[in-house]
């Protein structure tokens, strides 16, 4: 089970290896395009980044490669729980 997590304690769970996208919506996360293009969904990872996927070329595009920071609509969980500051 993926769980990602809020700073504060909220959590939501999914499947290993979802998107991260409908969890970080439901926590408060604000979107805009949803394809990896405004940033806006950007989140600072706290705890878990060995358990996201790789990061894909919209997140390198913007510079986030060597970064605790990650797209919430780019990524997933391979398993375990990721905590992010939202
Ligand atoms: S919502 Fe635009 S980059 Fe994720």
């Amino acid at each position: 089970m993926a769980t990602l997590q809020t700073e504060d304690g909220q959590e939501k769970e999914f499947q290993d290896g979802g998107s991260t996208q409908p969890a970080a919506e439901e926590l408060g996360t604000p979107f805009g395009c949803k394809h990896g293009m405004c940033g806006t969904c950007r989140v600072e990872v706290l705890e878990g980044m060995e358990k996201l996927g790789e990061r894909n070329d919209q997140e390198k595009a913007m510079g986030l490669e060597d970064s605790n920071f990650r797209l919430m609509c780019q990524c997933s969980i391979k398993e375990g729980t990721v905590k992010i500051r939202i």
